[in-house]
């Protein structure tokens, strides 16, 4: 029997991903968020929903098109074919007084969310920045992430402009109602006898008001591809980002005198600082850590994780379990398909993101903006699993599965549940080649092995990767990116690298720590939801202390201060 706590924490960590809000007459008649793109904190207001127009619905997908078609060419980045950018030749002393004229060399491994924001906000206080991405091209996993408030607040600090796109590029989810609905009949609602009906809502949420009340702006939603778009466009020079390099390794030099990075293809690069943004498998981190050979590897070579191809994929998921075992990162249990849906979805002006939640599975669906709606299927299983090859008898084996996984019709699932026909709308409206499979992994806290050693920290997911559930991996990517610049700019002479780096760490590690423990109990706990659901006064409890501390949870992650 699982402890009270953790199924509080359960609760909660489930919720939290979701931005819900009931209806307040009152607020009615103030103009929407969406009109107004420079705010500031005294003039955050309540957005108030309107329905999207033929013309939106048109621009926000032919901005996600163009912009998918940018990071496939790699625009903005510079070829690997250049042999003159600053990195190449070494200060004639490492050693020295930093100022304007001469400020720090920063080079950043990888260019997902993390190495962008990273590098937008030490370029926007005067340092040299330069990322070094592996992949040939950008191929973003999944499709639109939320942007919440805290993020929204980092990015504003970093760079206005950056901020300004962003609410412009994103839709404001937090107008309608969000929450967790019982997958198909089950339980007994407060243990009177009456049995849920697929559907129900459990528990709904408003993560609109702890925002306003910390002054901070309404979470939006935003494409990926749309993300790396602006901040390439709007946060760093032309050409920062090199990609096809990958760092094989790092020498230190000495305290305060610089580091000499080795790429794969022979390159040698020198800088003061190296930031590790490469993700969950983070090569930076592996040397930083001393792990072995197995904790890092070419594991997607699409930037921010994406696979490019279906086969690259399967690749991905045979090697994770190796380079996990290697890098101390735990599988979470579940495997996550995922897709962007064309689709006007019915529910569309009364929800915005919702949990459908099962036995051992849960359907996860968010409005994406321009008529669209992302999916996550997340099935418990174990790690490494591939679907069969498609045959001319089952061309679309994802679907296949997944439409039998979330059977809306007798005799249901393989558990004989019959599930709410949502999931099957939006599978429906999905096609198979747009269907992306992924496992999801996790880690502890790095309380004691640390982020930074020497003149090397890293950020991002390389230093807490976490589940999906709070919906912030990407989020304390920016916040990481933010105090990291702002620690960086204290920095008067080389030698004061090291002490600033640890203070990014110092001043991070609390706040990762928690949100990192709370999306891995959410999800390990999800698993007893089914049996919880059934055991009177345990589900009804579950419920309602989900119910009344999601403000508590959402005022801790909503703040300004970071
Ligand atoms: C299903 C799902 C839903 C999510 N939803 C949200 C959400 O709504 N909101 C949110 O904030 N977050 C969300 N996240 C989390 C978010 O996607 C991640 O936290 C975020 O992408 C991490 O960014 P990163 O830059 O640290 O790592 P990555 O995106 O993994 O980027 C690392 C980059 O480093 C490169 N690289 C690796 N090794 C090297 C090397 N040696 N040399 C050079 N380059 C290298 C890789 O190619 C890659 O491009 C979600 C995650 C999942 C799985
Ligand atoms: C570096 O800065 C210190 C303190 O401001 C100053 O005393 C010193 O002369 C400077 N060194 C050089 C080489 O400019």
């Amino acid at each position: 029997m699982v402890s009270f706590r953790n199924y509080a924490l359960t609760a909660l960590a489930l919720t939290s991903g979701a931005s819900a809000f009931t209806l307040n007459p009152q607020q009615t008649n103030i103009p929407s968020l969406r009109s107004s793109t420079s705010l500031s904190m005294s003039t955050i207001e309540a957005p108030v929903r309107k329905p999207e127009t033929p013309e939106r619905v048109n621009e926000v997908r032919e901005r996600f098109r163009s912009a998918a078609k940018d990071a496939a060419n790699a625009r903005g980045c510079a070829s690997p074919d250049q042999n003159d950018e600053w990195w190449r030749t070494a200060p004639e002393d490492f050693s020295r007084n930093i100022s304007k004229d001469d400020p720090l060399r920063v080079i950043v491994t990888g260019g997902g969310v993390a190495g962008l924001v990273t590098a937008a906000a030490c370029h926007a206080k005067g340092m040299k920045v330069a990322i070094f991405e592996q992949a040939s091209q950008y191929a973003p996993y999944g499709g639109p992430i939320q942007i919440q408030s805290n993020a929204l607040r980092a990015l504003e600090r970093i760079n206005p402009t950056i901020y300004e796109e962003i609410i412009k590029a994103g839709t404001v989810t937090a107008d309608r109602v969000s929450g967790l609905k019982i997958g198909y009949k089950k339980g007994v609602f407060l243990g009177l006898g009456k049995q849920y009906e697929k559907g129900d809502w459990l528990v709904k949420f408003d993560t609109l008001q702890p925002a306003l009340d910390a002054g901070l702006p309404a979470t939006v939603v935003v494409d990926r591809p749309v993300i790396q778009q602006i901040l390439l466009n709007h946060g760093i020079p032309d050409g920062t980002v090199r990609i096809k390099s990958r760092i094989s390794n790092y020498e230190e030099l000495g305290k305060g005198k610089g580091l000499k990075i080795n790429l794969d293809d022979g390159t040698t690069a020198y800088a003061d600082v190296l930031v590790g943004a490469d993700g969950i498998w983070s090569s930076v981190r592996r040397q930083m850590h001393g792990l072995n050979s197995d904790a890092d590897g070419f594991a997607a070579s699409g930037a921010a994780g994406g696979a490019l191809t279906e086969g690259e994929a399967r690749r991905m998921a045979k090697d994770s379990v190796l380079m996990a075992s290697g890098a101390n990162r735990r599988f979470s249990g579940f495997t996550c398909y995922a897709a962007l849906a064309e689709h006007r979805a019915s529910n569309i002006e009364e929800v915005s993101y919702q949990i459908l939640l099962g036995k051992d599975k849960y359907f996860v669906s968010t409005d994406g903006g321009g008529e669209r709606q992302q999916w996550f299927a997340l099935i418990r299983e174990p790690a490494g699993g591939v679907d069969p090859e498609p045959t001319p008898e089952n061309p679309t084996p994802k679907l296949t599965r997944l439409l039998n996984e979330f059977n809306n019709e007798e005799p249901g699932d393989k558990n004989g549940d019959v599930w709410d026909d949502f999931a099957h709308e939006l599978l429906k409206a999905t096609k198979e080649e747009d269907i992306k499979r992924r496992d999801l992994y996790d880690g502890s806290p790095l309380i004691t092995q640390g982020w930074a050693r020497g003149q090397v920290a890293i950020c991002g997911d390389a230093a807490h990767p976490m589940m999906p559930n709070l919906g912030q991996g990407g989020c304390q990517a920016t916040e990481d990116g933010y105090r990291l610049a702002e620690e960086l700019s204290n920095v008067k002479h080389t030698s004061d690298i090291e002490g600033a780096l640890q203070t990014y760490f110092l001043k991070r590690i609390p706040r990762t720590t928690i949100i990192q423990t709370i999306a891995q109990l959410g999800s390990d706990l999800l698993v007893d939801f089914d049996l919880m659901m059934t055991i009177p006064l345990v589900g009804p409890f579950f419920l309602m202390a989900t119910q009344l501390s999601m403000p508590f949870i959402l005022r801790f992650l909503y703040t300004p201060e970071f």
